[in-house]
């Protein structure tokens, strides 16, 4: 799988079914998927940009000649794993077929190889017209994916093939194209992303540089593979993120307190966050003056995956350590010591890795196999620990 595969273009032609593919943009987030909306413009008179704006969470151009500078037939283009066009009217199947560029869409179908479906909505007659059977042949024949539509009833009275298919069929059918495992269909995985913030005052508080960018990739990968997710989020945004329960917590000791409501129907817990090793004897509930701030007393805090292995049944438990130095020789003591069956351990020497979309580093296991991987996308990575993980599970 590509690092970009899980971003999706949904091209959306203007036929009535449009307002079905609000419903079908969901159920791809669902599934962890990032999806683009770019509408036709004619799409438009059916199903507006604020909808597809407001649902995708990102913009939803139309035109070549929005943001020009950005290029977008050529980025958006190289940014998407796959497409999916639905609905996708009689002529913008002819559009496609003849390798026309007249709008957002049609230049990002041209300017992209990555693999497309097509899903047709149009009435019978247009749908059996031999022009739209030849343009269909000629997109089968280029390696279009392309669904059949339903038979049955039509916007007016009249019935046939041609009605806009159910969205579950739609998705069934995209997931077999993407090749996206639903190895984790029923398995609750739970996983905490971000990094904690102990408070010294009402204003201030001990962190890390965790942007809690792993923790959400390895959210949507097993959300992508069937898995019900519960994602412990510290200090993080996750607005954007959808289908994934969510309990946002500050400190360590909140996420202690989420992890044990959680813990016991867990079949996976990967903690990912970075949590705070010590945190201030007293919070303050007044800020202290820039004259008193000169020392901060510090307790332990409690080792929450230490603690948590003591009660484990059969949980798979896999954690995560930054390391600046003897990264192997560490993180082999922590798989022991807080009891994982699996680790991974970055080397964050230089403050490499913070923030960035790619990472380098090792995974440990406790028969002691040791896999090295070099800058590998955070969805790569997510994807071999899953494995890892569910070969775990047995
Ligand atoms: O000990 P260290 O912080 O390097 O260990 C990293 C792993 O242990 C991570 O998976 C982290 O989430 C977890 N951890 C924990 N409780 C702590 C500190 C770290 O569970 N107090």
């Amino acid at each position: 799988m590509s690092s970009t595969s899980r971003e999706v273009i949904l091209g959306v032609g203007a036929g009535i079914a449009a307002y079905k593919s609000a419903d079908l943009l969901r159920r791809l987030q669902e599934r962890g998927y990032s999806v683009t909306v770019i509408p036709t413009p004619a799409s438009l008179n059916f199903v507006g940009s604020a909808t597809w704006e407001a649902l995708s969470g990102r913009p939803a151009p139309t035109q070549v000649w929005e943001n020009v500078h950005e290029v977008a037939h050529i980025s958006l283009a190289q940014k998407a794993g796959y497409f999916i066009i639905a609905p996708a009217t009689a002529d913008l199947i002819a559009r496609i077929a003849i390798g026309r560029a007249d709008d957002l869409l049609t230049n990002l179908i041209l300017a992209s190889d990555v693999p497309k479906m097509l899903v047709p909505a149009m009435h019978p007659k247009m749908w059996n017209d031999p022009a739209t059977q030849a343009n269909i042949q000629t997109l089968r024949n280029r390696g279009f994916i392309v669904m059949d539509p339903d038979h049955g009833r039509l916007t007016g009275n009249d019935s046939g093939q041609g009605r806009f298919p159910e969205t579950a069929r739609i998705v069934e059918n995209f997931d077999a194209m993407t090749g996206h495992k639903q190895d984790l269909r029923g398995k609750n995985v739970l996983i905490t992303a971000g990094g904690t913030r102990e408070a010294i005052d009402p204003v201030r508080f001990i962190g890390n540089k965790s942007s809690g960018k792993q923790g959400i990739a390895l959210a949507r990968a097993a959300q992508l593979r069937g898995a019900n997710v519960h994602l412990i989020a510290a200090n993080m945004d996750t607005s954007y993120l959808s289908g994934i329960s969510i309990t946002s917590v500050e400190s360590a000791r909140d996420m202690q307190a989420a992890l044990n409501l959680e813990f016991t129907s867990t079949d996976i817990l990967i903690m990912c966050a970075a949590v705070a090793d010590a945190r201030p004897v007293q919070k303050l509930t007044e800020k202290i003056k820039k004259a008193f701030f000169t020392s901060i007393e510090l307790e332990a805090n409690p080792d929450l995956l230490a603690e948590l292995s003591v009660t484990k049944t059969n949980q798979v438990m896999v954690g995560f350590a930054a390391e600046t130095s003897n990264h192997i020789e560490s993180a082999r003591s922590k798989l022991t010591g807080k009891g994982l069956d699996i680790i991974y351990v970055n080397d964050v020497s230089g403050g490499a890795i913070f923030g960035k979309d790619v990472t380098h580093g090792t995974i440990l296991l406790r028969n002691g196999e040791e896999i090295a991987l070099k800058e590998v996308s955070k969805d790569a990575l997510s994807d071999v620990l899953l494995d890892h993980a569910i070969r775990q599970l047995g």
